[in-house]
């Protein structure tokens, strides 16, 4: 699926680059077509020669060519790239991407580049660890930059632990995913995303702060990987996916009808709306004037969407979330069982860096029989875990 694709791979000082040959020669292999970016220091561990063979292209390292002042521009080369990929990426140059210093050719290619960016960090494991790296990597996430995670394992130093560089074969299958391989071709899903507004009068709402990030970021997702998705969503300030039919409701009510009507044609749904739970018993057609008393308003239950597409599913694929501050994973695995869901997404509140509004979210994957805890990620970073987990349960 990476047949076609511009790949920047940049190459940093780390004893890992000479996987980064490797890494290129599959690249090459699968079809695309790479350009190698490298830093000085990287070429003690791995030299130009080998990855300018590999890569069928001159290696570039310096901003400009000393011999006749040819100028390596890392902005033609920013807007050439489907994708840039760091492998390895120390934590120096980490530290330097979630900062924003440009000096040197990678650097200010990174900073260039509007394409996808992923980074395979390569380290030891005290450094991988550090507060500082880890801050850094958070800081990238947020930047959108997608980690591919170091793996445990022996490592150069000879000590054993987390920070050796994910094995090339599996950088190119999270790069081949997150480019957008069409591994869900011919499937149809309905995704619900943000908040439903419950009008009192022609005035006054109930609602929530659901922005429908989470629910546009799955949205996005599945439409990359070649699904068609039907976004049921209330009001927020997003655009449109690429790719996306937006269906746009306003109440629990009309969100109910669009999602089960969808749901009728799909392979699966991901309920990720913010549904207000309750709605006024009745509507006000003129603006409810205030008086000197206290005054309630009656309201009553909506719709659950979610338990209804869980009750007609069939062999259809179901996915939930759940908002919880306490007791997180023993509610979320009732809401579960309740609403017959193959998974659901548990975000907490009480994590920095999750909920409402922010770009990034830090989720569980829980099913009947396990609890994956994911680390702070962007929520498009998310979503693609979310998407990998259903396409494990499709297959
Ligand atoms: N959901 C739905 N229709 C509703 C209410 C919720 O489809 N009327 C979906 C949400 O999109 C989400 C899941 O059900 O996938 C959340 O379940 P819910 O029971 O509403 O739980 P919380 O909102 O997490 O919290 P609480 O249990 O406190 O209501």
């Amino acid at each position: 699926m990476l047949k076609g694709k511009h790949i920047i791979l940049g190459v940093t000082g780390s004893i890992a680059a000479y996987k980064a040959a490797v890494l290129c020669r599959l690249f090459v292999s699968a079809g695309a077509e790479v350009r190698v970016v490298m830093t000085p220091l990287a070429k003690q561990f791995v030299t130009p020669l080998t990855m300018a063979t590999l890569a069928k292209h001159p290696v570039l390292v310096e901003f400009f060519n000393p011999e006749n002042g040819e100028w390596n521009s890392h902005v033609s080369l920013g807007e050439w790239a489907d994708c840039m990929v760091i492998a390895p990426a120390t934590a120096n140059t980490l530290a330097k991407m979630a900062c924003g210093v440009a000096d040197n050719l990678l650097l200010t290619t990174y900073l260039s580049a509007k394409c996808h960016v992923a980074v395979a960090p390569a380290m030891d494991l005290d450094m991988y660890a550090h507060a500082a790296t880890q801050r850094n990597l958070a800081q990238l996430r947020r930047d959108g930059v997608y980690v591919i995670e170091p793996e445990q394992g022996e490592l150069a130093s000879g000590l054993v632990g987390k920070g050796r560089m994910a094995e090339p074969a599996h950088i190119v299958k999270e790069v081949d995913a997150f480019l957008g391989s069409e591994t869900l071709a011919g499937r149809r899903f309905v995704v619900t995303a943000g908040a439903t507004i419950e009008a009192i009068d022609p005035v006054r709402y109930i609602s929530n702060h659901s922005t429908g990030k989470m629910g546009y970021a799955v949205a996005a997702e599945l439409a990359a990987r070649g699904a068609s998705v039907t976004l049921v969503s209330g009001r927020t300030a997003l655009a449109v996916p690429e790719g996306v039919d937006r269906v746009d409701v306003v109440s629990a009510e009309e969100m109910y009808n669009a999602a089960v009507e969808a749901f009728a044609e799909a392979d699966g749904a991901v309920m990720c709306a913010a549904v207000a739970d309750y709605t006024p018993v009745t509507v006000a057609d003129e603006k409810i004037k205030k008086g000197d008393a206290d005054m309630s308003i009656p309201l009553r239950r909506t719709k659950d969407i979610a338990a209804e597409l869980g009750r007609v599913k069939g062999g259809r694929l179901l996915v939930g979330f759940a908002l919880e501050t306490d007791s997180g994973a023993a509610n979320a695995r009732e809401k579960l069982e309740r609403k017959n869901l193959d998974f659901i997404v548990l975000n907490s509140l009480r994590d920095a860096g999750a909920g409402f509004g922010c770009d990034t979210n830090v989720v569980s994957l829980i099913d009947a029989v396990s609890c994956v805890e994911l680390p702070l990620m962007s929520k498009r970073e998310v979503a693609a875990r979310i998407v990998d987990r259903m396409e494990k349960l499709l297959n």
